[in-house]
């Protein structure tokens, strides 16, 4: 069986959470401290988080799936990335991993283009997506699917400052 994407149920969360915390560590554990990189996945990656996610239709959850193993998952929300008041009312792509063994598989692309698909039917003309300054793997991953670079700013990850770069598309 192929992996298949679909949308998160409420008794997926507490796997999910264990996913995104997992894939969260294996990206970026080594540049953050053990505490910024706990208090980050406790702010971001919680049960309340996850079920308002799934209760609002202008969120959308999904996740990849097979054999009922969790590989991939995408988080997409009404924007609140600092933009100009063209923007205000585009969709942000708040989240997207893929688990390190299955990554370069073309998962990350299906979960993308799912989301944009998704966001066309919503009527949504831009889509937007905030990725760390140093992030140049995920940079070219959105780069080779139509996504440039509009804008940066800082987002805190515990104590510490990051540099963001703001990418756009239009749909
Ligand atoms: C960015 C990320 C989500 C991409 O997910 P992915 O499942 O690896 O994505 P894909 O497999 O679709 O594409 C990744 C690469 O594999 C290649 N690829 C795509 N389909 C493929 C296939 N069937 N076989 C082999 N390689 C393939 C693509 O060319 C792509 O190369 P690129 O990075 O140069 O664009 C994933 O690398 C990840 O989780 N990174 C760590 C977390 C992160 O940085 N998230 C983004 C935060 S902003």
């Amino acid at each position: 069986m192929t992996t298949i994407i679909r949308h998160v149920r409420p008794g997926d969360i507490s796997a999910l959470i264990d996913l995104a915390s997992e894939t969260f560590l294996d990206s970026f554990g080594n540049y953050h401290t053990p505490e910024n990189c706990d208090a980050f996945i406790a702010q971001s990656h919680n049960a309340e988080v996850y079920e308002k996610a799934i209760a609002d239709p202008l969120q959308l959850l999904l996740l990849a799936e097979r054999h009922g193993e969790f590989q991939a998952y995408l988080y997409a929300k009404p924007t609140t990335l600092p933009v100009s008041e063209r923007l205000l009312s585009a969709h942000e792509l708040s989240k997207i991993y893929t688990r390190r063994s299955c990554q370069g598989q073309g998962i990350g692309v299906r979960l993308l283009q799912n989301w944009e698909r998704w966001a066309k039917t919503q009527d949504q003309k831009d889509v937007i997506l905030g990725v760390w300054s140093e992030n140049h793997d995920a940079q070219r991953f959105y780069n080779r699917h139509g996504y440039n670079k509009i804008s940066e700013y800082k987002l805190s990850v515990g104590d510490v400052q990051d540099t963001d770069f703001i990418y756009h598309k239009s749909l």
